[in-house]
């Protein structure tokens, strides 16, 4: 695991839209994995800049992100699907027949998770997966106890994640779902690279277990250990509770 610390999330993010230029400019018909929230904004507005300025082109690209709220139609401006739109794909070049957002509103869900499986599978699988973290540990919406081997899946929502996303709901937790459905973390970890980006004190906890504590399913994001190549962008305050975080400055400051 390779851990980037910046002065601020400007920068971080400016250090994750490069590597996901670089991928592209390497493969242009890249496939990647996609997050919501808002750590990410800073991460596409970067993006959508690169490509107006044509520095990259999203025109061969494909999309899979990681999760979507169940019941929540796409229309629904709180849906990730709107999200996607509105920070990302309206802003660049991509063909939206190649960008894919699970369906909540699947009928036979089950059928769904595997169809969708299927799907990243025939597109030669992602390349590179674009993550957050949750203040509990989680990545995409595998909440703690999630198996480390788990593919698309309905899950439950703990009570912090509903408190935390209840800010894109105007405050009211009760109107945050319960459940999602989301890549699971063996889905994840199928990925060639992995990017996760984590900012403020609020993700210094989960950032420390993840990076410093044992792999376990009671911090799902901790599986990420197991993956050769993750890059991990944080700001002062996300890695704040990291025990190792001077050597991984002077490892990044040292790079061969
Ligand atoms: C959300 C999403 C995750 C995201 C995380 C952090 O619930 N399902 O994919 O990484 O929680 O969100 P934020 O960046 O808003 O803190």
């Amino acid at each position: 695991m390779e851990i980037i610390i910046s002065e601020n999330p400007s920068e971080a993010s400016a250090k994750a839209a490069e590597a996901v230029k670089m991928q592209i400019l390497a493969k242009r018909s890249s496939v990647l994995g996609l997050a919501t929230g808002g750590t990410v904004m800073g991460l596409y507005g970067k993006l959508a800049e690169m490509c107006g300025r044509g520095e990259v082109s999203f025109k061969k690209v494909s999309t899979f992100n990681l999760d979507e709220y169940v019941g929540m139609p796409a229309s629904d401006p709180n849906s990730y699907r709107s999200f996607m739109k509105k920070h990302l794909f309206s802003k660049i070049d991509v063909d939206p027949s190649n960008t894919h957002i699970p369906d909540g509103c699947a009928e036979n869900i089950r059928a769904y998770c595997v169809q969708y499986e299927n799907k990243i599978r025939l597109c030669g699988g992602i390349d590179l997966q674009v993550l957050g973290i949750g203040s509990d540990g989680h990545i995409g919406f595998n909440e703690p106890s999630s198996s480390l081997g788990s593919r698309t899946r309905v899950k439950t929502l703990t009570e912090k994640t509903r408190a935390d996303n209840s800010r894109f709901f105007g405050g009211d937790i009760s109107k945050v779902p319960m459940h999602a459905v989301t890549m699971g973390i063996g889905t994840i970890l199928d990925s060639r690279e992995i990017l996760l980006l984590a900012f403020g004190e609020g993700k210094a906890e989960a950032v420390a277990r993840m990076a410093e504590g044992p792999v376990t399913a009671t911090v799902p994001a901790s599986a990420l250990q197991l993956h050769p190549n993750v890059k991990v962008f944080l700001d002062e305050p996300a890695a704040s509770k990291l025990v190792n975080k001077a050597y991984y400055k002077y490892v990044y400051a040292n790079k061969p």
